[in-house]
């Protein structure tokens, strides 16, 4: 029995396939490489040793609005369950293309939960986000707070979790799990996967590495006056292969139980901009150059997870701290200084 993954060859799913073809899965992705490149395929068979992956990795490049495609990957093997990561996540875009961004998330989900039905698979693992608190919840973030978004990107995700609920409610043989991510930064220890965004950088950390590697001059540091411990805005960072063991705790959870589970993982640690950067620095002996500007509009002071369900339920906490998370990314972009290009 083989698990699906949409979205594998992106940043978390990558890391994530990783993780299960190392616990002895067997594993499908499918991704129609509209934010990855197929290269990330080589790599990951690279660092599970080519055998393991070679009999156990499968590629479609396929979009999970394609009925027929879906149909076809779940006809051609025997799929027990799915990690959902295939998505658009740029929050700016989204403004610009809500359109897009509805059609993309929605209609894909619901394509895929479609086929699952037809081919009786009722195991879903999906990527939510943070972004779900909205503005105006205090951290630490618990999971049954109220939920409200500011953008289409954010109100995607708060729809998928309500479509999720109205399934398990229509038939409580599904088993899902909605795992709200903080913030994934760092890569691989190997430096052979990781994050490789398309343009510049919309997210801190990508940034800072940009900077140190020569390709950005300056960091701009959205907003001093923020009602934090130095006026820079504060985040939970989490290494994205503590994420990725996450998704097999979550897996491993659902297996066997028919529930519904929201589930934040986070480190429960909060690092302000202006903390990231000394902590970069230490970590790699690079100095990053930066200003203080305006605050970014949308953005908010403090967010920080309550990771205790996880920890309860999944028997899942966060491992890597902020020196090891700024290491790999450091390591991942120094080899990298064009991402997979
Ligand atoms: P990513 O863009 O690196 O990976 C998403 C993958 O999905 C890409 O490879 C893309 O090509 C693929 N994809 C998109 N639309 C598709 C479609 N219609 N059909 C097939 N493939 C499609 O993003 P990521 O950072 O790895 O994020 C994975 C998931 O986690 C996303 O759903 C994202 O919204 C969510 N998430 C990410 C973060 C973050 O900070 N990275 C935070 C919270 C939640
Ligand atoms: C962003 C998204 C959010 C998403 C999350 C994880 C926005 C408004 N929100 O949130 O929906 O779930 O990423 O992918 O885009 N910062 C700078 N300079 C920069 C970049 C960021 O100072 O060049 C600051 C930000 O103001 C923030 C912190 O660094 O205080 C982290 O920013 P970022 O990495 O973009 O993550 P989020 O703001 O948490």
């Amino acid at each position: 029995m083989a698990v699906l993954v949409t979205g594998g060859t992106g940043y978390i799913g990558s890391h994530t396939v990783v993780e299960l073809l190392n616990e002895g899965k067997d594993v499908i992705i499918v991704d129609n490489l509209s934010n990855s490149k197929e290269m990330v395929l080589l790599r990951i068979a690279e660092i599970t040793k080519g055998e393991i992956a070679e009999d156990r990795l499968s590629f479609y490049e396929a979009d999970i609005l394609d009925y027929e495609s879906l149909e076809k990957i779940f006809s051609e093997n025997s799929i027990d369950s799915v990690i959902h990561f295939a998505g658009l996540k740029a929050v700016g875009e989204s403004v610009a293309k809500p359109v897009e961004y509805y059609m993309n998330n929605i209609t894909g989900t619901l394509v895929l939960l479609e086929v699952m039905k037809e081919f009786n698979v009722k195991k879903i693992v999906f990527s939510s986000s943070a972004t779900v608190y909205g503005l105006h919840n205090v951290s630490p973030l618990t999971e049954e707070l109220p939920l409200s978004t500011t953008n289409p990107y954010g109100s995607t995700k708060m729809m998928i979790e309500q479509i999720l609920q109205d399934v398990y409610v229509s038939d409580n043989e599904w088993s899902i799990a909605l795992l709200r991510y903080f913030n994934p930064i760092g890569a691989h220890k190997s430096g052979r996967i990781g994050e490789d965004p398309t343009g510049t950088p919309n997210n801190l950390m990508p940034y800072i590495t940009q900077v140190a590697v020569g390709k950005r001059e300056m960091l701009n540091v959205f907003g001093a006056d923020y009602n934090t411990e130095d006026g820079t805005g504060v985040r939970d960072y989490i290494h994205v292969v503590d994420l990725a063991k996450g998704h097999l705790k979550a897996l491993q959870y659902i297996d066997n139980k028919n529930i519904i589970e929201a589930i934040n993982l986070g480190t429960g640690n909060g690092i302000s901009v202006l903390g990231m950067i000394s902590n970069f620095e230490k970590a790699t002996g690079i100095k990053i150059q930066y200003q203080l500007v305006e605050r970014r509009p949308g953005d908010i002071a403090t967010c920080f997870a309550d990771a205790t369900k996880a920890l309860k339920l999944l028997d899942w906490k966060a491992k890597y701290n902020i020196e090891d998370m700024c290491r790999d990314s450091w390591n991942w972009q120094q080899n990298n200084p064009d991402g997979y290009q």
